[in-house]
């Protein structure tokens, strides 16, 4: 089984002062064996976090980059820069990112491959909203996501995060029947893009509304393999529960 990813979007939350919050959740981190804990904090915040994880087994990334390496692409980012930052992973393909600034499946795939070749972790999101459930639909359009958006090489710098649009920052979270069916059909579908033994160890990450209370229940589901945490990853009073739950499992 791969080794569990708790990871934090703090979104466009947090300031400096926050960062004392990034202290409390390396200082956790460090006890809690076979969990990887990574936080994904503005950009700006990126190097202050860095320099406060340093020594730490935390990991810095970014919520979002560009495929280009630079050039004339105003309010961008790209994954040398994040790297040069500190940042070890970036999330890709965000729900918020796909509804509020458009990114098609293409668009995420091209970033997932920029930042496997600059040696970041990718987390790829997908997932589907409330309408394409009640339709029936969610497998199919996770399935069409992944394979456009998945690059097929780097699969050991590759992470999946299922996140339904529905249960985002709701306070709803997939029922744990809903979700093992879900990430059965990702584990599915890696393998098949990947390969066997590629698509067997890329970790799927499940978001929505994971909190203290439902992380463990969430965690022990088959083939979740860890947890992409929104709200609940702004305060170490918050988030380190969640790094325990993980540990807890091991
Ligand atoms: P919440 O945990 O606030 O629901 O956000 C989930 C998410 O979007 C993480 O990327």
């Amino acid at each position: 089984m791969p080794k569990p990813l708790i990871a934090g979007n703090w979104k466009m939350n947090g300031s400096r002062a926050a960062l004392a919050e990034v202290d409390a959740i390396a200082a956790a981190a460090e006890r809690a064996n076979g969990v990887d804990v990574a936080i994904c904090p503005p950009f700006t915040l990126i190097e202050p976090a860095v320099r406060k994880v340093e020594g730490t087994p935390v990991a810095i990334g970014g919520q979002d980059c560009h495929w280009a390496e630079k050039g004339a692409y105003t309010g961008w980012t790209s994954c040398a820069m994040l790297v040069e930052a500190g940042a070890r992973l970036v999330i890709v393909g965000h729900s918020e990112r796909r509804q509020y600034a458009h990114e098609t499946d293409e668009e995420v795939r091209r970033k997932a491959e920029a930042a496997i070749a600059a040696g970041l972790t990718a987390i790829v999101c997908v997932g589907e909203t409330e309408a394409e459930r009640d339709a029936g639909e969610a497998e199919a359009v996770v399935a069409r996501q992944l394979r456009g958006s998945l690059p097929t090489d780097g699969a050991e710098r590759l992470v999946v995060a299922y996140e339904p649009v529905w249960a985002i920052g709701t306070g709803r979270t997939a029922s744990c029947d809903d979700v093992a069916a879900i990430h059965a059909a990702i584990r599915r579908d890696l393998r098949a893009i990947l390969g066997d033994a590629a698509g067997a160890q890329v970790r799927i990450l499940y978001g929505g509304s994971v909190n203290a209370g439902n992380a463990a229940e969430l965690l022990a589901v088959a083939d979740v393999d860890g947890a992409l945490v929104g709200g609940a990853s702004l305060t170490a009073a918050a988030f380190v529960p969640i790094v325990e739950a993980a540990a807890a499992q091991g």
